[in-house]
C-alpha cells in the first residue's frame, strides 16, 4: 500500500486509490457536477449516516479504559471469578455521564452522574450502571419515561420546563431524598473524578457452595470528593461546556490516573424479611452502621479511548450483563432495567452490538444465535446452528444457574408496602452542617422559583416540611410562601 518514503494514498471504502479528493468530475470547470463521481457520491452518502442516535438518557459523556484489581478475599460471599483471587486484574471501560441533556449539552449542570462500568471477565462481560447517588428518584420502572420527559424538553417550546419537574416531583414523593442529594452540594460534581459511584440498586452475590447474600456497591473516589456551586457551574457551563469531558482526558493523558475503592454492603437474605424498610426500594439507603462497608478493590483508569466513536458513542452497557455469582434482587426499577438497556443497544447500535470491540467479549462467545444487520465476524461458520444436537455444539453449564430464590404473592399491579419518603431525606438534611442546608434551601428555591402554579410548590415545600420542618419552612420563605396547614 505504501513504501516507505510515501504517505499512504487515499482509497474509497472499498479499498481503491482515489485520484482527486478537491475536485469533483464536472462538465468542464463551469460545468454541473457528474453523477459519475462516485468518490463524491460515497463521501457524501457516508457523511449523511454518520450518526447513531443518541442515547436517550445519559447522552453527553466521557469514556476511558482501565483495569480492576481485587485487594480482599470476598470468596465467601460470590464466586465471581473475576474476584476470586486477591491481586486478581481485570481489564474494563467505564463511561461516566450527565443524565438529562443532549450530546452537545454542557458538562458543569446539577443533574445525577452515570457512573457505568464494563468488566471484561473470564466468564464474559459484567457490567455495573450505576450513578452517583446512592439511591434513584423513583422506585418503579413504570414511572421512568414520564419521568424523563418532565428532565427533557416541553413539547411545545422545545424548552426545559421547571414547572413539569415539579409538578412530577410533587406528586412523586418517592423522589425526596433524591432530590434532596441533587440540590445539595454533590449535586455538581467539581469532575468526574471527584465523585463516588454506587450501584444503587440491591444486587445478589452467590459463593461457590451455593450461599447467596443481598449486595449494595460503593465506588469511593481516591482523588476526594469535591463539588462546585451553581454560580460555578453556570459560568464553565459558558466557558467550557466539555470541562468534565477533558478533564477526564487530561489527566489521564498526563499519567494522574483517576482510581477508585469498591466496597460493598452485605445483607444475608433473610434480613430482607425484617429490615425496617424494604431494602430492594432503590429509593433507600441501607444503614452502614446496620451493614457496614466490605473492602473488595481498586479500579483505576489509565487509557483515553483512541477514538471516541468507537468506543464510547457505540459502548453499550446493561444492568443486565451479569457472570456467575452475580444476580439480580427483585429491585422494581432494576427489573425494568432488565429489559431497557439491551433494547436501547439494538435500537441504537444494533442487534450485533456485542460484537463490536468495546463491546465484545473477551471470553470466548458460543451459541446458536446468527445473522443479523452487520454480522462482521464469522457468524458462526458452518457449526451447527440449532441445539440439542448431537455435533458436539456448546452446551449449557449447569453451575452458572442463577441461584433459585423462592417468591409468593399475588400478582397484581401493586407498590411496595411502606410508604415513608420522609425520614431518609430529613435524616440527610440534619446531617448537613449550616452552610451547606443553606446551599440546598437556596438551590431549590432557584429551581422552584420559575414554577407558574402555587399550588405546585405549596404541594412540594409540604414534602420537604414532612422531612424536617425547619427545611420546609426555610424552602417556603426562600419562595415567599407560608407552609401549608395540613403538611
Ligand atoms: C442509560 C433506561 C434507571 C443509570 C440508560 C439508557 C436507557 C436507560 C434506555 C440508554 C442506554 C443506551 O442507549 O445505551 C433506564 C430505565 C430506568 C433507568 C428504564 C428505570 C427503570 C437508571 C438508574 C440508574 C441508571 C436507577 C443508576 C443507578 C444509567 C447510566 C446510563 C443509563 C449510567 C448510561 C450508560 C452508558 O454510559 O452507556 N438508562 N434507566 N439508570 N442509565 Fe438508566
Amino acid at each position: 500500500m505504501t513504501d516507505q518514503n510515501r504517505k499512504p494514498y487515499l482509497t474509497n471504502n472499498a479499498g481503491t486509490p482515489v485520484g482527486d479528493n478537491q475536485n469533483s468530475i464536472t462538465a468542464g470547470s463551469r460545468g454541473p457536477t457528474l453523477i459519475q463521481d462516485v468518490h463524491l457520491l460515497e463521501k457524501l452518502a457516508h457523511f449523511n449516516r454518520e450518526r447513531v442516535p443518541e442515547r436517550v438518557v445519559h447522552a453527553k459523556g466521557a469514556g476511558a479504559h482501565g483495569y480492576f484489581e481485587v485487594t480482599n478475599d470476598v470468596t465467601a460471599y460470590t464466586k465471581a471469578k473475576f474476584l476470586d483471587e486477591v491481586g486478581k486484574r481485570t481489564p474494563m471501560f467505564a463511561r461516566f455521564s450527565t443524565v438529562a441533556g443532549e450530546k452537545g449539552s454542557a458538562d458543569s449542570v446539577r443533574d445525577p452522574r452515570g457512573f457505568a462500568l464494563k468488566f471484561y471477565t473470564e466468564d464474559g462481560n459484567y457490567d455495573m450502571v450505576g450513578n452517583n447517588t446512592p439511591v434513584f428518584f423513583l422506585r418503579d420502572a413504570i414511572k421512568f419515561p414520564d419521568f424523563i420527559h418532565t428532565q427533557k424538553r416541553n413539547p411545545a417550546t422545545n424548552l426545559k420546563d421547571p414547572n413539569a419537574v415539579w409538578d412530577f416531583f410533587s406528586l412523586s414523593p418517592e423522589s425526596l431524598h433524591q432530590v434532596t442529594i441533587l440540590h445539595s452540594d454533590r449535586g455538581i460534581p467539581a469532575t468526574y473524578r471527584h465523585m463516588h459511584g454506587y450501584s444503587s440498586h440491591t444486587f445478589k452475590w452467590t459463593n461457590a457452595d451455593g450461599e447467596s447474600v443481598w449486595v449494595k456497591y460503593h465506588f469511593r473516589t481516591e482523588q476526594g470528593v469535591k463539588n462546585i456551586d451553581e454560580a460555578t457551574g453556570t459560568r464553565l457551563s459558558g466557558e467550557n461546556p466539555d470541562f468534565h469531558t477533558e478533564d477526564l482526558y487530561a489527566a489521564i493523558d498526563n499519567g494522574d490516573y483517576p482510581a477508585w475503592k469498591l466496597y460493598v454492603q452485605i445483607m444475608p437474605l433473610k434480613d430482607a424479611n425484617t429490615y425496617r424498610f424494604d431494602p430492594f426500594d432503590v429509593t433507600k439507603v441501607w444503614s452502614q452502621k446496620d451493614y457496614p462497608l466490605i473492602e473488595v478493590g481498586r479500579m483505576v483508569l489509565d487509557q483515553n479511548p483512541e477514538n471516541y466513536f468507537a468506543e464510547v458513542e457505540q459502548a453499550t452497557l446493561s444492568p443486565g450483563a451479569l457472570v456467575p455469582g452475580i444476580d439480580v434482587s427483585p429491585d422494581k426499577m432494576l427489573q425494568g432495567r432488565l429489559f431497557a438497556y439491551s433494547d436501547a443497544h439494538r435500537y441504537r447500535v444494533g442487534a450485533n452490538h456485542e460484537a463490536l470491540p468495546v463491546n465484545r467479549p473477551r471470553a470466548q462467545v458460543h451459541n446458536y444465535q446468527r445473522d443479523g444487520f452487520m454480522r462482521f465476524d464469522g457468524n458462526g461458520g458452518g457449526a451447527p446452528n440449532y441445539e440439542p444436537n448431537s455435533l458436539g455444539g456448546p452446551a449449557e453449564q449447569p453451575e452458572s444457574k442463577q441461584a433459585a430464590y423462592e417468591v409468593s404473592g399475588l400478582a397484581e399491579s401493586v407498590g411496595y408496602d411502606h410508604n415513608d419518603h420522609y425520614t431518609q431525606a430529613g435524616d440527610l438534611y440534619r446531617l448537613l452542617s449550616e452552610e451547606e442546608q443553606t446551599r440546598l434551601v437556596q438551590n431549590i428555591v432557584d429551581s422552584m422559583k420559575p414554577v407558574e402554579r402555587d399550588e405546585v410548590k405549596l404541594r412540594q415545600i409540604e414534602h420537604f416540611y414532612k422531612a424536617d420542618p425547619e427545611y420546609g419552612t426555610r424552602v417556603a420563605e426562600g419562595l415567599g410562601l407560608q407552609v401549608p396547614q395540613n403538611a
